[in-house]
C-alpha cells in the first residue's frame, strides 16, 4: 500500500514533467513577459495579430525555450506614445527592434535597467527626444540604431560603459551635442561603424580611433567639428569609409592616409583643410570616391593620384589646385564618372587623356585657367550628360558646338565665360543635327557676336536657356514659343531688338500650372550653381533643373513694342525681367494673372498709364519694379504694392502716393494699413526665392547622395558655372 501511495505521486509528477517539457518546447509564454508586454503596448490601438494565449506566437514576438520573450520586433507599426517602462521588466530580451514608428517621449531613466541581455536596439526612425539613457546595462549590446530621431543633449559618458562586444553604434539625423565620445574603442575592439553625422556635436574628434582595429565606417559629417583630423585616425586600418563633410576641420590631410589601404570611401568637403594632397595617395588603390571639394587645399596633384584607378567621383572644385591639367595622364580612371575640379587655378589645354575615361558622365573644369580648344576626341565620350567648362579661356566656340552636337547624351552644357568676342555659330547645316537631349544651355558672358541660332528651333528637350551678356543682335525668334519644355529664358545684356513676339506667351512649360511635365527625371549628374540675379552675392545649388524658377528675363536689350495681353496665359512664370528696355504702351491687367510671379521688373522703359490695381492679387510677389518709366496716377491704396520699397517706384513723375514721398493732390492719402503685414512677407519670401544666373560666387554645398540643399553664406569668392 505505501508503495502504491507512491506510485501515484510519481505518476502525477512524471505526467507535470512531461507535460511541462512540453509545454516549455513550445515557448508558452512566462506570465510576467506576458503581462510586461500588454502593458508596453496598447494593442487596442494598433493592428497587432495578438490575439493567441500564448505571447510567444503573437506577432513580432519571439520567445527562448523557456517561455520568456527575446524577440520584440515591430517596425513600422505606427506605433505611438511613448516607450514604456514596462519593457524593461522583459530581463531576457535580446532583440528590440522598433524603428520606423511614431514613438516620442524621451527614454526613461532606468528603462534599459534590467535588459541585461540586449543584443539589438533599433529605435531608429521615430521622433524620440530628450537625453540617452545614461547607460545601457547589458554587455551583450552589439547594435545600437538610435538615428533619426530627436534627442537632443550629449551622449553621456558612461552610455556604452559595458559594451565590451559593440559593433555599430548609429546616432546619426539627432540634435545631439558636446563632444563625440572618446574611447569607445578602447571598451570595445569590435567596432565596425560609427556614425555620428547630422547633430550638433561639437569640439575636435576625439583621439582613440586608433584603437578601433575594426572600425570600417567611421561618419561625423554635418555637424560643427572643429580641430584637425585626429593623428590616430590613420591607425585604424580597417576603414573603408571616412565620412566628415560639412564641419569645421581645418589642418593638413597627413601623408599617413596612404596606411588605409582599405579606404574606398574619403568624403571630407566643405571643410578648411589645407595644405596639398599626400603625394603618394595612389597607394590607395581602392578609392572609389574622393570628395574633398569646398576646402582651401592647394598645389599640384600628385601624379599617383592617377593611379587611384577605382576611382568613380573625383570632386576638388572649390580649391586652390595649380598646376598644368593637361600633363596629368586620367586615362587609367577607367572607372571614373564624376570629375569635378571647379573653381581651381589649373592651366594648360583641356587634358586629351580625360577622353579615354569612357563612362565619364560628368566632368565640370569650369572657373579655371584653361586655354585653348574642345579637342575632336571628346566625341568618344558616348555618356557624357554633363558638361561644364565656363570660366576659363577656352576658343573656337564654332568647333565646341560643333562637336557637342555628336554627344547624344549631353543634357546640360555650361560654355560661359569663355570664347571671348567669337561668334556664334549659326547656319542650315546645323539645324536638327544633335544636341537632341539638351536640357540646359547656358553660353552667357562670352561677348558672342550674331544671332539667336535657328538651330536651337529644333532643340524639343531645351528646359533652360542662357544666352545673357553677348553682343546678339536681331530679334527674339517666335520659334522660341515652340519650344515644348523650356522654362526658363534669361538673354539679359545684348542688344535684341523688335517686339515682344506673341509665340512667346504659349510656352507650353509656362502655360500650364503643372509642375514641368514630361521629361521629369529631371536630376542633373553635377549640382548646378546659380546666382539670384540681383547682385546678391550667393549662389543657390540646385540638384534638379525643375527647381529653377520659371523665368523670362529680357533686362538690358533694345526691345520695343507693347507687353501683349497675352501675357497673362504663362500662369507657371516666377521671374518676369523685362527692363531697361524701350517697351512703351500700358502694363496690361492680365499681369496679375500671373499668379506665381515671386519677381517682375519693368524698370527703365517707357511705360505709361496707371499701375493697375489688380496687380496686389500676386501674393508672392517679393519684389517689385517699375521705376523710371511714365506711369500715372496713385500707388494702389491699401495693398501690398504700397509695401514695397519707394524704388519701386522712383523715377515716374506722374506716380504719387505711399511709398513715394510725393502726396496725391486730389484724395486722401491716409489708407496705408496694410504696408507693414505684406512689407514682412516680401522680406521673408526674398529670402526663400532664388533667381537663375549664369556664374556666381557658391554659397552652398551638398553631398550628391544627399538629396537636399542648403543655404549657406558664408562662403564668397568661389565662383560657379
Ligand atoms: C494571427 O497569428 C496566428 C498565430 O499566432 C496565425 O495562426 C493567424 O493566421 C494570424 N492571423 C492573421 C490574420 O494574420
Ligand atoms: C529593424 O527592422 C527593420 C525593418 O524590418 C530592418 O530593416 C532593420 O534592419 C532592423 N534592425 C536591425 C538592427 O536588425
Ligand atoms: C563577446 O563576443 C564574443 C564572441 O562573439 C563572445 O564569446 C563573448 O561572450 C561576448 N562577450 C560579451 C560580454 O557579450
Ligand atoms: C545610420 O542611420 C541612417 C538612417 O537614419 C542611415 O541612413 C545610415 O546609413 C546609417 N549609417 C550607417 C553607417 O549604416
Ligand atoms: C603607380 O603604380 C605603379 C604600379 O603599382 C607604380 O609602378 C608607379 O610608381 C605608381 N606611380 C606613381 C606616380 O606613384
Ligand atoms: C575649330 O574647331 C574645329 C573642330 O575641332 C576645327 O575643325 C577647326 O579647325 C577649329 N578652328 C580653328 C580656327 O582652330
Ligand atoms: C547693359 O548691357 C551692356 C552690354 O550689352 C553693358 O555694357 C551695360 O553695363 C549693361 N547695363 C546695365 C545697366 O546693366
Ligand atoms: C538677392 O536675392 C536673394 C534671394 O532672393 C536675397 O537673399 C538677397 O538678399 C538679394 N540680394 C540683394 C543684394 O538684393
Amino acid at each position: 500500500m505505501p508503495e502504491a501511495s507512491h506510485v501515484i505521486p510519481y505518476g502525477v509528477l512524471f505526467l507535470f514533467f512531461l507535460l511541462s517539457t512540453f509545454i516549455c518546447t513550445n515557448h508558452a509564454c512566462k506570465e510576467a513577459d506576458h503581462n510586461s508586454l500588454l502593458s508596453s503596448f496598447d494593442i487596442s490601438s494598433y493592428r497587432l495579430n495578438w490575439s493567441s494565449s500564448d505571447c510567444c506566437h503573437w506577432e513580432g514576438i519571439a520567445c527562448d525555450a523557456g517561455g520568456r520573450v527575446t524577440h520584440v520586433s515591430l517596425p513600422s507599426n505606427r506605433l505611438q506614445g511613448s516607450i514604456s517602462r514596462s519593457l524593461g521588466s522583459l530581463t531576457h530580451l535580446s532583440h528590440l527592434n522598433l524603428s520606423h514608428n511614431l514613438l516620442s517621449g524621451p527614454l526613461e531613466a532606468g528603462l534599459f535597467l534590467s535588459s541585461s541581455r540586449l543584443e539589438i536596439l533599433d529605435l531608429s526612425y521615430n521622433i524620440l527626444s530628450g537625453k540617452l539613457p545614461l547607460f545601457l546595462s547589458s554587455s551583450y549590446i552589439q547594435i545600437v540604431d538610435l538615428s533619426n530621431n530627436q534627442f537632443n543633449a550629449t551622449i553621456p559618458s558612461s552610455f556604452l560603459q559595458h559594451a565590451w562586444n559593440l559593433s555599430s553604434l548609429n546616432v546619426s539625423k539627432n540634435h545631439l551635442t558636446g563632444q563625440i565620445p572618446s574611447s569607445l574603442c578602447i571598451r570595445s575592439s569590435s567596432i565596425r561603424v560609427l556614425d555620428f553625422s547630422n547633430n550638433d556635436f561639437n569640439g575636435s574628434i576625439p583621439l582613440g580611433l586608433g584603437n578601433c582595429l575594426k572600425l570600417e565606417t567611421f561618419r561625423a559629417g554635418f555637424n560643427t567639428l572643429s580641430g584637425t583630423l585626429p593623428s590616430d585616425l590613420y591607425k585604424a586600418q580597417a576603414l573603408h569609409e571616412i565620412s566628415l563633410p560639412s564641419n569645421l576641420l581645418f589642418g593638413h590631410i597627413s601623408d599617413n592616409i596612404v596606411n588605409l589601404t582599405s579606404l574606398t570611401i574619403l568624403e571630407i568637403y566643405y571643410n578648411h583643410l589645407s595644405g596639398t594632397l599626400p603625394l603618394h595617395i595612389g597607394k590607395l588603390s581602392k578609392l572609389k570616391l574622393m570628395l574633398l571639394h569646398l576646402n582651401n587645399l592647394e598645389g599640384h596633384l600628385p601624379p599617383s593620384l592617377m593611379n587611384c584607378t577605382n576611382l568613380i567621383e573625383l570632386n576638388l572644385g572649390f580649391n586652390h589646385f595649380d598646376g598644368n591639367i593637361s600633363e596629368l595622364n586620367f586615362s587609367q580612371l577607367d572607372q571614373l564618372i564624376k570629375l569635378d575640379l571647379v573653381s581651381n587655378h589649373f592651366a594648360g589645354a583641356m587634358p586629351k587623356s580625360l577622353y579615354s575615361c569612357k563612362h565619364l558622365k560628368a566632368i565640370r573644369l569650369s572657373g579655371n585657367d584653361l586655354e585653348g580648344q574642345i579637342q575632336p576626341e571628346i566625341v568618344s565620350l558616348k555618356y557624357l550628360s554633363f558638361l561644364s567648362l565656363g570660366r576659363n579661356r577656352l576658343t573656337n566656340v564654332t568647333g565646341a558646338i560643333h562637336l557637342l552636337m555628336r554627344l547624344e547624351s549631353l543634357r546640360v552644357v555650361v560654355l560661359s565665360n569663355s570664347f571671348l568676342g567669337e561668334e556664334l555659330p549659326d547656319g542650315d547645316a546645323m539645324i536638327g543635327s544633335g544636341f537632341q537631349n539638351l536640357h540646359l544651355f547656358s553660353l552667357s558672358n562670352c561677348q558672342l557676336r550674331g544671332h539667336i541660332p535657328v538651330w536651337m528651333s529644333k532643340l524639343k528637350k531645351l528646359r533652360v536657356l542662357g544666352l545673357s551678356s553677348n553682343i546678339l543682335t536681331g530679334s527674339i525668334p517666335p520659334w522660341l514659343g515652340s519650344l515644348p519644355s523650356l522654362f526658363v529664358i534669361i538673354l539679359d545684356n545684348n542688344l535684341l531688338s523688335g517686339g515682344l513676339p506673341k509665340e512667346l506667351f504659349s510656352l507650353q512649360a509656362l502655360v500650364s500650372d503643372k509642375p514641368s511635365a514630361q521629361t521629369d527625371s529631371g536630376d542633373v549628374e553635377l549640382p548646378i550653381y546659380a546666382r539670384p540675379q540681383n547682385g546678391s552675392v550667393t549662389s543657390l545649388q540646385y540638384n534638379y533643373l525643375s527647381n529653377l524658377p520659371p523665368s523670362i528675363s529680357f533686362r538690358n536689350n533694345s526691345l520695343s513694342g507693347n507687353i501683349p495681353i497675352e501675357i497673362g496665359r504663362l500662369q507657371n512664370l516666377h521671374h518676369l525681367d523685362l527692363s531697361i528696355n524701350n517697351i512703351d504702351g500700358s502694363i496690361p491687367d492680365q499681369v496679375s494673372k500671373l499668379t506665381n510671379l515671386e519677381k517682375l521688373d519693368l524698370s527703365r522703359n517707357h511705360l505709361s498709364g496707371g499701375i493697375p490695381a489688380s496687380l496686389s492679387s500676386l501674393h508672392f510677389l517679393a519684389s517689385l519694379s517699375v521705376a523710371y518709366n511714365n506711369l500715372q496716377g496713385r500707388v494702389p491704396l491699401g495693398t501690398q504694392l504700397q509695401g514695397f520699397d519707394a524704388t519701386a517706384y522712383e523715377g515716374n513723375p506722374g506716380l504719387c502716393g505711399s511709398p513715394l514721398p510725393n502726396k496725391c493732390q486730389q484724395m486722401n492719402t491716409s489708407d496705408n494699413r496694410n504696408e507693414i503685414p505684406w512689407l514682412y512677407i516680401s522680406v521673408t519670401l526674398g529670402f526663400i526665392v532664388g533667381f537663375w544666373g549664369v556664374c556666381g560666387p557658391l554659397a552652398l554645398s551638398t553631398s550628391w547622395r544627399f538629396a537636399y540643399f542648403q543655404f549657406l553664406s558664408d562662403v564668397k569668392d568661389r565662383f560657379v558655372c
